[in-house]
Formats: C-alpha cells, sequence, structure tokens
C-alpha cells in the first residue's frame, strides 16, 4: 500500500495505473469498522481502491470539535492495509487549501433541515473538500455510509450538479453489538456515555414501532422527547421523520414508499448522528 502525502504523488502513481478501475473511499480518519465495509466492497468492486484521509477543517463549524477530533492515521494505516486498500492520500490542510476557496455551494433545501440547519456552512466545506478529492482522484466508483444519510443526499447533488462522471455506492450503517452506529466519534464517549449511547438507536426502532402501530407523527415526536427527558445525559438536537429519497417531513407512512427516521443527539459532550429506514 502507497501512502501519499501530496496531491502530484497521488495524481502521478494513478495516472501509471492507466485502465485499472478506481474505487475511492474519502475519509476523515480515526477508521473503524464502518469505514472498514466501505474498502473491502470498494476492493471486490475495483481494480484499486484509494482512501484519502483528511480532517476538513471547512467542514467544521464549531472549533472545539475540529480539535478533538480523533488523529489516528498510523493505525488507520494498519487497518487499511490489512483491508486490501492500495493508496492512501492523507494530505496537510496547506496541501489541500493552499488558499481558502472563495467558491460557496448552497445545496438549497438540504441547508434549511437538519444537519444543513443545525451546522451552518457544514455542507459547503464536505461539498467543496468532496469535488477536490473527486478531481484528484479521478474514480470510477466512491463509497459513502447511509449513517450520514443527509451527506448522500449532498453529494449525490453534487456528483450530478457537476456532471462527475463516477458512480456513488452507498452502504449500509455497521452497527456494534448494542446497536450503536459505529462513529469515529464514538471513541470520545466516556464510560458512562457509552453505555448510555445504544438509547440512541432504540429511540428509532421505538418510533418505527409506535408509526406501524397507527400512531401519528406528531404523537411519536412527542413520544420520543419524553423518552429523551427520562435520559436527561442526552440533550436531544433533532428527531425527523421523512421521506427516504427528498427527505421531506412526512405528515403520515404510507406502503407505498421508504420512510426515514433521523436523529443527532449530544451525550457526554459528543454529538451523534443517526437514522433509520422501513
Ligand atoms: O463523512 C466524512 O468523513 C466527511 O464528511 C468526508 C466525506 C470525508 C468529507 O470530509
Amino acid at each position: 500500500m502507497e501512502v501519499f502525502d501530496t496531491i502530484n504523488e497521488t495524481q502521478k502513481h494513478l495516472k501509471s495505473s492507466q485502465n485499472k478501475t478506481i474505487g475511492f473511499v474519502p475519509t476523515m480518519g480515526a477508521l473503524h469498522h464502518g469505514h472498514i465495509a466501505l474498502i473491502k466492497k470498494s476492493f471486490a468492486e475495483n481494480d484499486l481502491t484509494v482512501c484519502s484521509i483528511f480532517v476538513n477543517p471547512t467542514q467544521f463549524n464549531n472549533p472545539e470539535d475540529l480539535k478533538k477530533y480523533p488523529r489516528t492515521l498510523d493505525e488507520d494505516c494498519k487497518m487499511l492495509e490489512e483491508a486490501g486498500c492500495d493508496v492512501v492520500f492523507a494530505p496537510t490542510a496547506e496541501e489541500m487549501y493552499p488558499n481558502l476557496p472563495q467558491i460557496k455551494l448552497n445545496f438549497g433545501y438540504l441547508e434549511e433541515i437538519m444537519e444543513g440547519k443545525f451546522r451552518p456552512g457544514h455542507f459547503n466545506g464536505v461539498g467543496i473538500v468532496v469535488a477536490k478529492l473527486f478531481h484528484i482522484v479521478k474514480p470510477n466508483k466512491t463509497y459513502f455510509g447511509q449513517k450520514d444519510i443527509q451527506q448522500v443526499a449532498v453529494i449525490n447533488r453534487l456528483i450530478k450538479d457537476f456532471s462527475f462522471d463516477l458512480e456513488m455506492i452507498v452502504c449500509d450503517t455497521i452497527r456494534e453489538n448494542d446497536g450503536l452506529a459505529m462513529s469515529s466519534r464514538n471513541r470520545r464517549l466516556s464510560d458512562e456515555a457509552r453505555a448510555m449511547a445504544p438509547k440512541i438507536y432504540e429511540s428509532l426502532k421505538l418510533g418505527e414501532k409506535l408509526l406501524l402501530a397507527g400512531e401519528s407523527i406528531e404523537s411519536v415526536k412527542s413520544k420520543i422527547s419524553d423518552f429523551y427527558r427520562t435520559y436527561s445525559e442526552f440533550e436531544l438536537e433533532y428527531y425527523e421523520i421523512t421521506d427516504f429519497e427528498s427527505l421531506e417531513s412526512i405528515s403520515k407512512i404510507s406502503p407505498e414508499r421508504k420512510t426515514a427516521i433521523i436523529i443527532a443527539a449530544h451525550l457526554g459532550g459528543v454529538r451523534l448522528i443517526d437514522n433509520y429506514i422501513f
């Protein structure tokens, strides 16, 4: 496995592997089994697998969150090599942004809801860095996790609006045995917070159960607010019930379309997101 920290070296190496199909997994490092599942899928479907590791400063609207984001490059590289990754691109912020980008991306409705609403500027940062990475790596396929459901919608838009000639593959959320969705942020949870964290998945499953039993959206949301009031360790940011495709709020569930229940909550100073599709 080759590890590069410059755009030049990465592109030179990838150009020498002409005619090989490239699968690309963009990450911010602190890898877990969810990332590794994406790498393994790419390995199975492409000649070459490239992973980027870059904690992108422009997508953090909270400087404390950026500072605390785990950085574990050596450990990450070991996991990537074992999973069959061929190339790691791990640039510095100066390499990616010799000048701060002046361009601004606006993803319309997606900016106004959930992650867009609570993290202003976040998707501008994600969109710009992912577009830059697509230009650098020129992949045939790119792999993203369903856990970041709104990010998937944003990248879909980015690919369509900029006519990137590549296919996005969305992979299922990988969970711990107790239901907690795998996330790089989980390693920042204290033992007490980690023990409480599966409540997030529990609240998604509870939402599904209530909806399937015929409860209205309002009643489910109100019961979930009560659920989190009983667990004062959590600060619920949002709990939305939406159409799976458009991510627009729905007034009732329907057998004709998939529903997504999407949550963000703070637990012990760590912001966690998750979702459940049914
Ligand atoms: O999902 C992430 O880890 C990041 O948002 C991404 C896609 C690597 C862009 O920095």
